[in-house]
């Protein structure tokens, strides 16, 4: 290839049902258990990738600031990491030539909503179009997961996905593939997530950390013994739109995670005060008739995930929780787009 070209992808951030936290082989990103998630729609990350065929050097990377709040510095070590993932990619692809790369979130980032996922994801996606590669979905998201942010390989799918896509074996060798699969459309079921933010700047422990730290706690043999049952009854949940089902498995699943990070070994406490009011809140609501349940990810903010027709009461709500400084509105969506050669996004260079 003699020619500079140039892509954009807008990936979305997703919410795990059921978390992946621990991993068989960090260093592979190979995770203990299977996760489940849905793809969400706002929260996205856009990144445009020029490569640059003749050109040695590094890498040019770029962090924008986003339209959201907080989001004046990239997460730590974003540089570092993006970078190896490049590096990452150009071996893959087996390209030469060296990147250029910005990239800009709609939402705070490294606050527990997931932006590695969407972060790494809009990369391997903007990189795979700018060589003009054809690869089909279980190779972006296998490339998307070598990113170190399992997360990410979930992101390059619309709608409900499933990592790894063929349950848990075999993926230890040096070459091992460990793509997530979509196992429903975002058609199947139109689940919002009214996301409370409680704080917008980067958490203390990243999730590598708390991946690396998991087997500390005395819960987690615990956790992964009856791992198997609650993954299927979400996946049951989610086919049958059994809501009450769902959400119960998911609101436990996501309190577990906590309990793991809070019983490892040195602790790991994400939970805020006003964590703590949100979940009330959401409790609250059940027992005054709104079906809404709540989840998290490694960090203080608490997705509330509800029906279409709870989306405006959750949401008012939410905003009335001291502590709470934004609510966001999210949902199920159709995955990552990928746009070749976008003049609008000179700007971003
Ligand atoms: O993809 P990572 O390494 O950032 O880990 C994600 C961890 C959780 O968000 C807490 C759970 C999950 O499955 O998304």
């Amino acid at each position: 290839m003699s020619q500079t070209k140039k892509a954009t992808a807008v990936a979305p951030s997703n919410i795990a049902f059921v978390k992946y936290w621990g991993a068989r082989d960090l260093e592979r990103v190979v995770p203990e258990n299977p996760s489940v998630s849905m793809t969400l729609s706002t929260c996205v990350s856009r990144c445009t990738v020029e490569h640059l065929p003749g050109e040695t050097g590094e890498h040019e990377i770029r962090w924008r600031p986003g339209t959201g709040a907080g989001l004046e510095t990239p997460p730590p070590a974003f540089s570092e990491r993006i970078r190896a993932h490049l590096d990452r990619l150009r071996d893959h692809f087996d390209c030469g030539g060296r990147f250029r790369l910005a990239t800009e979130n709609s939402f705070p980032a490294a606050a527990g909503l997931a932006s590695s996922a969407s972060g790494f994801s809009a990369v391997t996606l903007a990189v795979t179009g700018a060589l003009g590669r054809e690869v089909d979905g279980a190779e972006r998201s296998d490339l998307a997961r070598r990113s170190g942010s399992g997360s990410a390989s979930r992101s390059v799918f619309g709608g409900y996905v499933r990592w790894p896509g063929d349950g848990l074996t075999g993926h230890t060798g040096d070459d091992s593939t460990c793509p997530a699969v979509q196992i429903l459309p975002a058609s199947h079921w139109n689940l919002r997530d009214v996301i409370a933010l409680v704080e917008s700047g980067p958490k203390e422990v990243s999730s590598l950390d708390g991946h690396r730290r998991a087997r500390t706690s005395r819960h987690f043999e615990a956790r992964l013994t009856h791992l198997p049952r609650r993954f299927d009854a979400v996946c049951r949940a989610l086919e049958a739109r059994d809501f009450e089902a769902f959400g119960r498995e998911v609101e436990a699943e996501a309190i577990e995670l906590h309990t793991i990070a809070m019983t490892s070994e040195p602790p790991i406490y994400y939970w805020k005060p006003a964590t703590v009011a949100v979940l009330e809140a959401v409790r609250h609501l059940r027992r005054a008739g709104m079906p809404a349940w709540s989840t998290m990810d490694a960090g203080a903010n608490v997705h509330v995930i509800c029906e279409p027709e709870s989306e405006d009461a959750v949401a008012e709500r939410l905003a009335e929780v001291p502590g709470v400084v934004q609510v966001i509105r999210d949902g199920v969506g159709d995955g990552p787009k990928t746009f070749t050669d976008p003049a609008s996004d000179e700007h971003l260079f």
